[in-house]
């Protein structure tokens, strides 16, 4: 398979970069060709505007989205690392989504949260986060990004199946850390598996 990762971070120094990694190192011991689209280094512009409301194939904003969904087009898995800011993603990963899966592109009705104009691609979020596992479960973040994410958004553009990995304790010890990025490898590995939980 050929895997892409959405990776978001501006520091190449990161535990976030780190994360995307060592997926990528786990998916090629799998036999698996890796691409990173690494937002920050490549200065993806993550502003909706004006031209994406009516967009033209000539407008030269347009080139940046076909790059974009080029390496959609060609991948067969997709994996997004970005840190959990706000109980959301942070705004170049939501920019990257609101541009990149256009209407009429990735899907074309809201009715059906299942349906995309996309193949099916298994789909992984790698989210570090700097909460206790123990919080997010018991105070509800956990379903709540689930909801939303996972029986909306994700779906409309053909992430299927896909799993949630939250990297919880990701500013702890370096145990923990190594306890994580152990994670983000076997994700890669078994990109090739998995089915939704
Ligand atoms: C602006 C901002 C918002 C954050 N919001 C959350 C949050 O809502 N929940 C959480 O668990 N951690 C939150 N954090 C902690 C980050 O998730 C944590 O610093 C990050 O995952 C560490 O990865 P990094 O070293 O790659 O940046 C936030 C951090 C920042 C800078």
């Amino acid at each position: 398979m050929h895997v892409l990762t959405i990776l978001d971070h501006p520091n190449p120094n990161s535990f976030s970069a780190a994360v995307a990694q060592r997926f990528m190192a786990g998916a090629k011991t799998a036999g698996h060709t890796t691409e990173c689209a690494d937002l920050h280094a490549e200065g993806f512009d993550p502003v909706w505007r004006q031209s994406d409301i009516t967009p033209d194939p000539d407008h030269p904003a347009q080139a940046a989205l076909h790059r974009e969904q080029n390496r959609i087009t060609r991948a067969d898995a997709l994996c997004f690392v970005f840190p959990l800011y706000w109980w959301g993603m942070p705004a170049m990963t939501k920019g990257w989504m609101d541009r990149v899966f256009q209407w009429d592109w990735a899907y074309n009705q809201l009715s059906d949260p299942n349906a995309s104009l996309l193949k099916p691609r298994p789909t992984v979020l790698l989210v570090p986060a700097g909460s206790r596992s123990d919080e997010l479960e018991t105070k509800g973040y956990r379903s709540a990004l689930e909801t939303i994410w996972f029986k909306g958004t994700f779906g409309y553009f053909g992430c299927t199946p896909r799993k949630l990995e939250l990297l919880c304790g990701a500013k702890g010890s370096d145990d923990r850390r190594q306890t994580l990025l152990a994670t983000s490898f076997r994700t890669g590995k078994n990109i090739g598996k998995f089915i939704q939980d």
